[in-house]
């Protein structure tokens, strides 16, 4: 039987063993806000260079950019978040909170109805015919829906009195398409090429208490692939089944993932289609590819006055190339990991242990070194030298061994190597297996080695 995981035990867990706090604890918190912590940082750095190595290293036509999050507010005009970036909004007049109009619909509706394709005036009329009540107070009482803006304005300016406004980027997407022919001319790229980047977004987001699901500063690792229209749902087919791959080869559970079409495509769309997870919430939106015609570039090209052509260097054609984008979120990927590893298991001895069953490659800690008494540190920091030098490791003493186990077992640790006195003696060491529980003796000379095939992400 699966264990069932639970929002409410993750954050636990995530809090009690250094993976991830609230944001401004000691201030009382702020609102979806998150910090990682030394395990969780572990964490979400290995699935981003398990996404990179994907999408970039092992994929020669893809070029990694950084790009800065601020950028010339026409970008944002050109893209059309300047005008329409928004959420459809009420708040409850009784109690003062803010929900989105379409959240409501859908729980309201045990998600039987979505307010996906729902223009605001299909909203109001369904929460005013179901007397759709607030979920914190109960009253039916409730202002219009209006739209709320979700990008994050700022100001810079120097002299006093005269400030500008820019934005925090609501996407790292912006970054790509405004380095298009940068990168297509300093790399010598030919279409299909494809520009990728993580980094950090910001979004003015209302939808409270998700823990990191839905956040208002998060991270995005999204990728543009330029190509021709001919090509076009070729590649798009092709990025489903790759955005589908790489969850499997994280070690998703087949099940727990699923296609989501989108019903209403924004009008320079051409196909658009989410992965959903199976979380503790029920399905959600995991990642998103969507097929964006000529819209972006052209847009670009129109409001920056500058030429987005591509000369096709065989052809001697000039043509805005199409583009197919994949986009997913850090921060989300790592929830979603976390209710993946999740697991309680009921041991011979009747204890339960949490064993979070990370890929070897995504696991914060590759290994533990525990000495199995205190008058063999000497040893065993020996042992953590060396493998720290490969590997992220933890060196524990503190406590019984199984008790030790056990907190690597928490955080997914593959590996836990235990010196003992025959280690004096012959330099072998205990590996144990965090799945299996399963232990081998090994020289220590063998270790690096040993351990190093098996923490790989291929
Ligand atoms: N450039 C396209 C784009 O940004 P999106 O569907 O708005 O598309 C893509 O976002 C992905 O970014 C989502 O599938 C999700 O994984 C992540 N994401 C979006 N908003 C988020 C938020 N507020 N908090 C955490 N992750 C978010």
């Amino acid at each position: 039987m699966e264990t069932k995981v639970t929002m409410d035990k993750i954050v636990n867990l995530c809090k009690a063993r250094g993976l991830i706090f609230q944001g401004s604890e000691i201030y009382g918190g702020m609102g979806n806000t998150w910090d990682y912590g030394p395990v969780g940082v572990e964490l979400k750095n290995n699935i981003k260079r398990a996404w990179w190595k994907r999408f970039v290293q092992e994929s020669p036509s893809t070029y990694g950019v950084d790009a800065a999050i601020l950028m010339n507010p026409r970008v944002w005009e050109a893209s059309g978040h300047a005008q329409s970036f928004s959420d459809p909004k009420m708040d409850c007049k009784s109690c003062k909170q803010r929900f989105r109009a379409d959240n409501l619909i859908e729980e309201h509706s045990k998600g039987k109805v979505s307010a996906e394709s729902m223009s605001t005036e299909e909203m109001q009329a369904y929460i005013n015919e179901n007397k759709v009540k607030c979920p914190h107070c109960g009253n039916f009482n409730w202002t219009e829906i209006r739209q709320f803006k979700l990008m994050f304005e700022t100001s810079r300016g120097t002299i006093d009195g005269e400030k500008d406004v820019v934005y925090l980027r609501p996407e790292t997407a912006q970054g790509e398409y405004v380095n298009f022919l940068n990168v297509q001319r300093s790399m010598r790229a030919k279409v299909p090429f494809a520009i990728a980047q993580i980094g950090k977004s910001f979004r003015n987001e209302i939808t409270p208490g998700n823990f990191i699901f839905r956040t208002i500063e998060f991270e995005q690792m999204e990728l543009q692939n330029f190509c021709r229209e001919e090509n076009s749902f070729a590649l798009y087919e092709e990025f489903k089944a790759k955005a589908k791959q790489f969850l499997l080869d994280l070690n998703f559970n087949p099940e727990h993932l699923r296609y989501h079409d989108h019903e209403k495509l924004a009008h320079y769309a051409k196909a658009a289609c989410d992965i959903q997870f199976l979380s503790p919430l029920g399905w959600e939106e995991l990642n998103g590819i969507h097929h964006r015609s000529t819209w972006d570039l052209s847009r670009h090209q129109e409001y920056s006055g500058k030429s987005m052509l591509y000369l096709d260097p065989i052809t001697n054609e000039k043509f805005i190339p199409n583009v197919i984008e994949y986009s997913i979120g850090a921060d989300r990927l790592t929830l979603a990991l976390l209710t993946e590893a999740y697991d309680e298991e009921t041991l011979e001895n009747g204890e339960t242990r949490v064993v979070m069953h990370f890929h070897p490659a995504i696991a914060p800690f590759k290994v533990a070194v525990l000495p199995l008494q205190k008058n063999l540190s000497e040893k065993a920091k020996e042992v953590y030298a060396l493998l720290s030098k490969e590997f992220m490791c933890e060196y524990d003493e503190a406590g019984s061994i199984g008790k030790r186990y056990r907190r690597e077992d928490e955080i997914g640790t593959p590996f836990c190597v235990t010196i003992d006195f025959d280690t004096l003696e012959n330099d072998t060491v205990t590996l144990r297996d965090r799945d299996s529980m399963e232990q081998i003796r090994l020289p220590i000379n063998e270790l690096v080695d040993y351990i190093g095939k098996r923490v790989k992400f291929n």
